[in-house]
């Protein structure tokens, strides 16, 4: 098998044999789709400022396919098309190159794909390999990114852009696919507005990509990446419930990944049940301080403890921390004082000077609460943002910052004679390793109908769209597909102290099924031991177990 064989697994090995299904209506190749236009659209909020930045993409009609004959597209030319995987990685992100280069070849066998290397930056640089059909085969329903790597970088500067426009001149491409999250969408759609803007007729599309499941809506049911991730997830906190009944002696604090939304770690709770799943979303609305967020789980440390069970498993998302109201002001503050200093700051060396100068430019509420936090804490708050402004949350140990405090309350218990038990902690941090896991059933099918899906959109000329696969609790020969403008997704937020426009990141919502589900059953889970262990992904047998799509999207979907 050419180049990797080597360092294959057997298991890779067969997986890539493993033919993705595709759905009924993408099946016969562009020539059969026919695309239906509905309505002009909004963005999701902001509308005039969006449309402010978005003169040329603002408001396109949503796309549906429909089975019909599409003879204009088969007299086109042969064209080349461009991919970047952009962003974290997810499950999946080979599966959309399969896609899209099978579909490209379906239209015409003179149709060719790059790769640019290392996500954004390998535009900016010219860097890309070809897509070779003999390479491409061995990383058919493969985990990783490794392919063609992915990397973070915003392209948002005038000269980058002229970049962009003069590198895809250089190499003659046609049509450029983003896989990306929330961020990576919305440079996608800046890209797309800026080679309209400049007449340049070249079309840009992007994909769902990102474990965190917080780039959906209607027609985006779920970002790819999440189905595998939460199931990898799942097994490693099932085991760990299964570990914790039987010695019965440890709390258990498992951070999972996910940036801002709950959504990763709701799911983990729905499948193994642990005895606590923290939501930074609730946390939020009901404006939780980091007191009460520690009452609450002493609450249940102490129940537990007067029947004897000094033990339990309690779910974190790492992006809680953003969400308890004090420290989300805490978290702006510095945000600001980074980017008003920034010249300043690079200079400093150690973490420690640099900690100190920022708690000095904030105002003293914030510098208290600064400095009574543990200090570790305190400088994983100032670590470097991403080119998006986003805080590195999965460097954050707040599990560690939550047991400290714990510990201080059931010590104050103690001395009150209202806690008598032991509390003996074991700290876990779950985030890169699902994050290229080789992708479920589910997975493996969804990038690859994306990625085809791609294909079309592309050529019919499309641009500025995501790519859209839905009707995803249904058999994959009847999912629906089309293209969703990217423009509709966005509102306005404050980036590095300005007002940009972006993709708005789904977060949980309040009122919707899967956290209605989850209120229904999580004071059970607190004091017994309803702990399930779901298992490791299968990919092969029963198809209740290896078609299985997530509670999350199950919940969502029961409520239509
Ligand atoms: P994307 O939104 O780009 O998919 O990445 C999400 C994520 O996996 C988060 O869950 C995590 O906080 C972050 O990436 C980690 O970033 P990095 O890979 O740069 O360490």
């Amino acid at each position: 098998m050419g180049q990797k064989l080597s360092n294959i697994s057997e298991v890779q090995v067969v997986r890539t044999k493993f033919k993705p299904i595709l759905p009924e209506v993408l099946k016969g190749g562009v020539a059969c789709v026919s695309p239906v236009k509905g309505k002009p659209t909004q963005s999701v909020a902001d509308q005039s400022n969006v449309k402010k930045f978005f003169k040329n993409t603002y408001g396109l009609p949503i796309v549906t396919f429909k089975n019909g004959s599409n003879l204009s597209v088969k007299k086109k030319k042969p064209i080349k098309v461009a991919i970047v995987l952009s962003g974290g990685q997810a499950p999946g992100g080979h599966n959309v190159i399969a896609g899209l280069f099978d579909g490209l070849k379906k239209a015409n066998k003179k149709n060719t794909l790059i790769g640019y290397l290392g996500g954004p930056l390998g535009i900016l640089e010219n860097k890309y390999k070809e897509i070779n059909e003999k390479v491409l085969d061995e990383y058919r329903n493969t985990g990783g990114f490794d392919y063609i790597q992915s990397g973070r970088t915003k392209i948002e500067a005038y000269e980058q852009f002229c970049s962009t426009k003069d590198n895809l001149a250089i190499c003659h491409v046609d049509a450029l696919v983003v896989v990306g999250g929330d961020d990576s969408n919305t440079n996608a759609a800046m890209i797309a507005e800026y080679l309209k803007q400049e007449n340049i007729d070249k079309c840009v599309i992007g994909i769902p990509k990102t474990i965190d499941g917080d780039l959906k809506n209607q027609y985006v049911e779920i970002s790819f990446g999440f189905d595998t991730a939460t199931k990898i997830y799942s097994e490693l906190v099932g085991n760990i419930c299964s570990d914790a009944n039987s010695s019965r002696k440890y709390w258990h604090f498992v951070r999972l990944m996910g940036r801002s939304a709950s959504h990763i770690a709701l799911e983990v709770g729905f499948k193994t049940q642990p005895n606590i799943v923290l939501i930074g979303e609730e946390i939020l609305a009901k404006k939780m301080t980091l007191t009460k967020v520690v009452e609450s789980i002493v609450e249940v440390v102490v129940k537990r403890s007067k029947v004897g069970k000094n033990f339990g498993i309690i779910l974190i998302p790492e992006g809680v921390i953003e969400f308890i109201p004090e420290m989300k002001e805490l978290i702006s503050a510095i945000n600001d004082v980074l980017a008003e200093n920034a010249d300043t700051v690079i200079q400093l060396s150690s973490t420690e000077d640099k900690r100190d100068f920022v708690c000095g430019k904030l105002p003293k509420k914030l510098s208290d609460l600064m400095a009574g936090l543990p200090s570790g804490i305190a400088s994983q708050l100032i670590l470097d943002r991403d080119p998006h402004g986003n805080v590195a949350v999965s460097l954050i140990e707040t599990e560690e910052l939550l047991i400290e405090m714990i510990r201080k309350r059931l010590a104050e218990l103690k001395k009150e004679e209202k806690y008598k038990g032991k509390f003996s902690t074991i700290t876990h941090f779950f985030g890169y390793e699902g994050r290229c896991g080789i992708p479920s059933n589910f997975d493996a099918n969804y990038t690859y109908a994306l990625g085809y899906n791609a294909a079309i959109l592309i050529l019919n000329g499309f641009t500025g769209y995501m790519s859209y696969v839905r009707n995803l609790v249904k058999h994959p020969k009847q999912w629906e597909c089309g293209g969703i403008p990217l423009t509709m997704m966005m509102n306005i937020e404050k980036r590095y102290g300005k007002e940009k426009p972006v993709i708005q990141k789904a977060l949980i919502d309040l009122n919707g099924n899967p956290f209605k589900e989850f209120l229904k059953k999580r004071d059970e889970w607190a004091i017994n031991e309803n702990y399930v262990s779901p298992g490791p992904i299968q990919y092969f047998g029963p198809a209740n177990i290896t078609e299985m799509i997530t509670r999350t999207l199950r919940y969502e979907h029961s409520k239509r």
